[in-house]
């Protein structure tokens, strides 16, 4: 069956079986291979993206599921690190093996499209369904407040 959405702003028509994971579609289909599998079981957050600007696990929301609405994944954020997640990420040094970063980062622009100014508790709040083998978190934390004060236009 075939089914509309947007992706990152652009109209796309997904021919796929309506129970197909999104992640699939949006990596073999569509080809934006910036979002991740890890678990495949709804378990890890690598495969994060946005429906309508809510973080989803892409690797277990039906291709039906997105009929009609707006899916964000990580190209989404730019295409020349100029996002201030995208900058702090690098001036923390964040990513080690980097797997679970794109979904990191989706979790965390989330969270700063909501609350401009988030501490620690709300962060961990906000990043605990993202897992990280290599224990990057002191600096995603760190990262996300680098990011939250540039957004705010204040020194980080
Ligand atoms: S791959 Fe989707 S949560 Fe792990
Ligand atoms: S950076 Fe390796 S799993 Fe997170």
């Amino acid at each position: 069956m075939s089914i509309k959405f947007k992706i990152n702003g652009k109209p796309v028509e997904a021919k796929a079986e309506s129970d197909t994971p999104l992640l699939w579609v949006i990596r073999d289909e569509i080809g934006l291979t910036g979002t991740k599998f890890g678990c495949g079981a709804q378990l890890c957050g690598a495969c994060t993206v946005h429906l309508d600007g809510v973080p989803i696990r892409s690797c277990g929301t039906p291709l039906s599921a997105v009929a009609g609405k707006s899916v964000s994944t990580i190209e989404s954020l730019s295409r020349n690190n100029s996002h201030p997640l995208q900058k702090a990420w690098i001036a923390h040094d964040v990513p080690q093996c980097g797997y679970c970063q794109s979904g990191q980062l989706m979790s965390a622009a989330a969270l700063l499209s909501k609350n401009k100014n988030p501490n620690d508790s709300e962060i961990d709040q906000a990043m605990s369904g993202n897992l990280c083998r290599c224990g990057t978190y002191v600096r995603v934390r760190a990262a996300i407040k680098t990011a939250a004060a540039e957004i705010r236009g204040a020194k980080a």
